[in-house]
């Protein structure tokens, strides 16, 4: 295994970590986090897009892999919508965290700042949280809430499971400056989405011990 995907299962691992301390049977909680969840997912697009157009014509392979990624990634807030409707609950019933503006909008500012590669650092650890770091929780979400609740995480543990191998084997073919970007994506990313999540778990701690 190289450096890039041991270090990146261990990022994994580290927000797998924080998403097993949520409650993830509590309906509101699930909630918010489906919530926090669209609030960046409606970004994924637009920051795919901002990569793919900072990519230099030397890095023609890149821009394709955004392009593609754009249509893949096309609607996905959508189901998070949905799945919230299902549980009788409203995006209107929450609002986004700061730490959620913290994990998304630090990207945009670091696809001009230390370019397109940043972004990848940013994917492959969410994409593989889905892919290898949620069975801690998988099943309790669809034994609580159903299945027509959790379209957005069975389409991203399942369906589109394949595309962390792929950001991974697009790693593994990195040259050393450009790893060099997507490690440092990896490091703010990780500590900024486990962050949110703990932001969940102290509200939904909160609203528990109040109610
Ligand atoms: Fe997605
Ligand atoms: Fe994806």
């Amino acid at each position: 295994m190289t450096e890039i995907e041991k270090f990146t299962r261990s990022c994994i691992k580290e927000m797998e970590q924080s998403c097993l301390e949520l409650p993830w049977e509590d309906a509101r909680t699930y909630g918010d986090w489906v919530a926090q969840t669209y609030f960046y997912v409606r970004h994924a697009t637009r920051v795919l897009a901002k990569a793919a157009f900072r990519c230099t014509i030397e890095q023609e392979d890149l821009h394709k892999v955004f392009l593609k990624g754009i249509n893949e990634e096309k609607n996905h807030e959508i189901m998070a919508v949905n799945d919230l409707k299902h549980m009788g609950l409203r995006l209107g019933d929450y609002y986004e965290y700061p730490e959620t503006s913290a994990y998304y909008q630090t990207l945009y500012h670091l696809i001009d700042y230390n370019g397109p590669y940043e972004l990848l650092g940013y994917f492959v650890n969410l994409e593989g949280l889905g892919a290898i770091g949620c069975d801690g929780f998988y099943d309790k979400i669809i034994k609580s809430h159903g299945e027509k609740a959790a379209s957005f995480i069975k389409v991203h543990a399942r369906i589109d499971a394949r595309h962390f191998q792929e950001g991974i084997d697009l790693l593994n073919s990195l040259k050393p400056e450009q790893l060099k970007i997507v490690r440092h994506g990896l490091e703010i990313s990780t500590p900024l989405y486990c962050n949110m999540i703990r932001r969940v778990t102290q509200e939904s701690y909160k609203r528990r011990t109040a109610a």
